[in-house]
């Protein structure tokens, strides 16, 4: 069976016009009169549907009547000019048959439904036109990125899921075991007895491939890691995910600027590839969804992202703290509503937050001068708050396992870690994006759990 995507159609029209197509999809809508009626079918390959005309000559008219919507379709027609019509072309229906009943109870009818209810239905809410638009688009803002890494000849590695070690130091793994948990065994002093487990030592889903792949930079120099992270952060936001992935860039012979300088150039060439690439799905996300997204990603295009000390950052919202639940002063953890005053009210576009106190951020960054904060970067953006979080890394060797020691790491642990400032150690820097946060900010969707197919949140895990 010859099928044609609803996709090659609108691509190029004149190329099948009054000629005889066959194509596969579903009943978005359906209606008849007595001799004829109006299909809007959608094969998922274009974000617009194709309408289908069917008559009474058809001998199953009445068969295809009564199809609910949901129904799988084969439609074989004419596909002709409607200049007069909402859309440029139909298919004049020759024969239809039905591939794969849907029943009347089907969940998904013609009115809008709301997110949370479609969140209840993960495994349907695919065949709708706001999610249509939200996964083609992800699927193409995880194309773009590959495209500008591979351009540049940085190298994909692949980090393993599974690890020994806390990447972060926050303490939010999930375990990863083989022992009966009904029945843990345990060392004559009580503890543990972690030999009897699959590894032989604790292990935990990864929270970050960054250490793994600061190996991989040592050897290419220009590295990046796409994969999937765990975190068990009890935090039930919009932003928050429990599995979501990471594009953690890694490059040796690199300072803080650089790194910033490879965020704001991967942010932008992403946004152009995604307005290029996907524009009907941007304007409906521009009307649907959220009003001003197109003038702000193209106002983010042609401007420059701006940038301020931690420091500076805390100065400027001491003056508005009047305005927040939490109150900032110098050594807080900016929160969610002061990053966003700070890139929404302050700087109206993205902006990198920089070198922050080192007792907030992770041990492998590098400390500046000053003793008190190290060089950090968080890139923050409107309407979500940090999206990318990096930093220059620590490659002096004494002054990394000195910190190692204040925060009570176990140097054997890490000695792969501290072999990097052994055997030539290089000045280097990476980050790590938020691939979930990212289509959260170029599609306006204002949820974490509708941008993953399948989202994992505190007491979610349902498909
Ligand atoms: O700022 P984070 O914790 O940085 C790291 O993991 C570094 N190892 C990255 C690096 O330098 N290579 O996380 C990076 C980004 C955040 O900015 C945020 O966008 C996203 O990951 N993120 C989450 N996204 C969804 N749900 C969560 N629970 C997230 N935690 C972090
Ligand atoms: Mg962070």
């Amino acid at each position: 069976m010859e099928l044609i995507t609803v996709r090659e159609i609108f691509a190029q029209p004149d190329a099948y016009m009054d000629k005889e197509v066959t194509v596969g999809g579903w009943i978005r809508s359906i209606r008849d009169s007595k001799t004829f009626g109006f299909i809007v079918l959608s094969d998922g390959t274009s974000f617009e549907p194709i309408q289908v005309v069917y008559h009474d000559t058809m001998e199953n008219f009445a068969e295809i009547s009564k199809c609910n919507v949901g129904t799988a379709l084969i439609v074989k027609g004419t596909l002709v000019a409607t200049p007069q019509a909402k859309q440029p072309f139909e298919i004049q229906a020759v024969t239809v048959t039905v591939e794969g009943a849907s029943t009347p109870d089907y969940p998904l009818q013609k009115k809008r439904h709301s997110m949370e209810y479609l969140r209840t239905i993960s495994h349907l809410r695919p065949r709708t036109n706001t999610f249509q638009a939200v996964f083609r688009v992800r699927s193409l803002i995880a194309f773009a990125i590959h495209q500008f890494f591979q351009e540049k000849g940085f190298v994909y590695v692949h980090t393993p899921l599974i690890t020994g070690s806390d990447c972060e130091g926050a303490g939010e793994m999930f375990q990863v075991t083989t022992m009966d948990l009904n029945n843990i065994p345990k060392t004559e002093d009580g503890k543990v007895d972690y030999s009897q487990d699959f590894f032989g030592k604790p292990t935990n889903l990864t929270v970050s491939g960054q250490l793994n792949g600061e190996t991989y930079a040592m050897a290419f120099r220009n590295i990046y890691t796409f994969g999937p992270t765990f975190r068990a952060e009890n935090s039930n936001t919009t932003r928050h995910a429990a599995e979501f992935w990471m594009i953690e860039p890694e490059m040796a012979f690199a300072d803080l600027n650089d790194d910033m300088k490879l965020a704001e150039e991967m942010l932008k060439y992403v946004i152009r590839y995604v307005l290029e690439k996907a524009p009907k799905e941007m304007e409906f996300f521009n009307s649907f969804i959220d009003k001003g997204l197109l003038d702000r990603l193209n106002h983010v295009l042609n401007s420059e992202f701006g940038h301020v000390t931690y420091t500076e950052a805390i100065e400027i919202l001491e003056k508005h703290n009047d305005k927040f639940d939490y109150k900032v002063s110098w050594g807080c953890d900016l929160q969610t509503e002061h990053e966003r005053y700070l890139t929404e009210e302050i700087f109206k576009r993205p902006v990198f937050v920089t070198d922050y106190p080192k007792e907030i951020k992770a041990f492998y960054m590098k400390q500046n001068e000053d003793g008190k904060t190290v060089a950090a970067m968080d890139c923050l953006v409107p309407g979500i708050g940090e999206i990318i979080g990096g930093s220059q890394r620590e490659d002096d060797y004494t002054k990394l396992t000195e910190r190692m020691k204040e925060l009570g790491l176990n140097e054997e642990d890490y000695g792969f870690y501290l072999d990097l400032r052994k055997y030539g150690s290089a000045r280097h820097a990476g980050f790590g994006l938020g691939f979930e946060r990212c289509v959260m900010y170029l599609t306006g969707m204002g949820n974490i759990r509708d941008v993953i197919p399948f989202p994992r949140t505190v007491n979610n895990c349902d498909i």
